[in-house]
């Protein structure tokens, strides 16, 4: 989907870039504001609003025009496509910015799936073994891999849900059951379907010219005691996709595969010397518009056809499409 100028300049005035929600939305539930997501919990349903506001390293940097929506139509796209090998949470999509889920009790581990030895920030697969570690999340590693090398494998490498602000932490399995966070049964049961799901989501992208290298799954306990995916599910936001074309040059050169994912905002901030510490240098607009291109290009590439994004002001049109206006 190529936009005109006019669309992102548009997009980049506060009224125009999904920032903050008024009081207004607070007649939708309780409310949780996470880094990326407004959160309204009521009568056992939740009302997620992806907002264009993007988290790198824990930290929100900004907002890129669109990015709700790319999220938002990527997330239900793979949920739809999902449910018959992992139930989830999505109940209704009242706007395109928004989805209708069950509410549920959030298991306070995060099922992440790494195919690949990659990663920039430093409690990254790669950085670990970068500094001479063989054993991560009490999964041994070959010698002599290189840097964004497949895995022998794909591993489960758990971490805890951090509260906000915190940095989020991978452990092993043993160190979950040590602290009480999920039973050794369960555990073992999700791992399962964890990587089953890594599985489809890797033949998806390889059907689509790209390699998914590593993901991130949420999961909840449904009030009907069903353990669901909640959050959301191969988006760009919670995975890292390359290109498969030029990956293997890419490798054998030392230099890093072309990424359809926020990699590309990570590095930018690496090269100002942000990893995560202190406040983040401001996002330049042109750097949020090539962002945003890159996002609508992600979203074409998975959904298999163009998304056009909806122009319309997205406070106004969230507030009518979800009664609160
Ligand atoms: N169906 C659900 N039930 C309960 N919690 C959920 C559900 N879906 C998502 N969540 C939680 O809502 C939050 C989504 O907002 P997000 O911006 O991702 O927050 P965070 O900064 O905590 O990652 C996450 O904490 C996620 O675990
Ligand atoms: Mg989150």
């Amino acid at each position: 989907m190529t936009l005109p100028p006019e669309a992102f300049a548009a997009a980049l005035l506060p009224q125009g870039t999904l920032d903050e929600l008024g009081p207004e939305f607070d007649r939708l539930g309780r409310r949780y504001s996470g880094k990326v997501r407004e959160n309204f919990t009521a009568a056992g349903e939740r009302t997620i609003v992806v907002t264009d506001r993007i988290s790198a390293f824990d930290v929100v940097l900004g907002t890129i025009p669109f990015k709700g929506q790319v999220l938002n139509a990527v997330a239900t796209h793979w949920f739809e496509r999902t449910a018959s090998l992992f139930p989830n949470h999505l109940l209704r999509v009242p706007d395109p910015q928004a989805v209708v889920a069950i509410e549920c009790e959030p298991i306070p581990v995060e099922l992440v799936v790494r195919g690949y030895l990659t990663g920039v920030s430093s409690t990254s697969i790669w950085r670990a073994y970068e500094r001479g570690e063989r054993v991560f999340c009490g999964h041994r590693l070959p010698e002599g891999l290189r840097k964004h090398e497949r895995l022998p494998q794909a591993l489960l490498t758990p971490s805890t849900k951090a509260k906000k602000g915190d940095h989020d932490e991978s452990v092993s399995k043993d160190e979950l059951f040590r602290r009480g966070l999920i039973a050794p049964a369960l555990f073992e049961e999700l791992e399962q379907r964890a990587l089953q799901l890594f599985a489809f989501g890797q033949a998806e992208a390889a059907a689509r010219g790209l390699i998914l290298a590593d993901t991130k799954y949420e999961i909840g306990r449904a009030p009907d005691g069903r353990i669901v995916l909640i959050d959301e599910i191969h988006t760009p936001d919670s995975s890292r996709y390359w290109y498969t074309q030029g990956y293997e040059a890419a490798l054998s050169r030392s230099e890093d595969p072309r990424s359809l994912d926020k990699e590309f905002v990570r590095r930018w901030l690496v090269a100002q010397g942000f990893t995560g510490e202190g406040a983040p240098p401001p996002l330049p607009d042109a750097l949020r518009i090539e962002a945003a291109q890159r996002y609508l290009e992600i979203a074409e590439v998975l959904l298999g056809r163009p998304l056009q994004p909806d122009l319309r002001p997205p406070l106004a049109r969230l507030a009518a499409n979800l009664g609160v206006g």
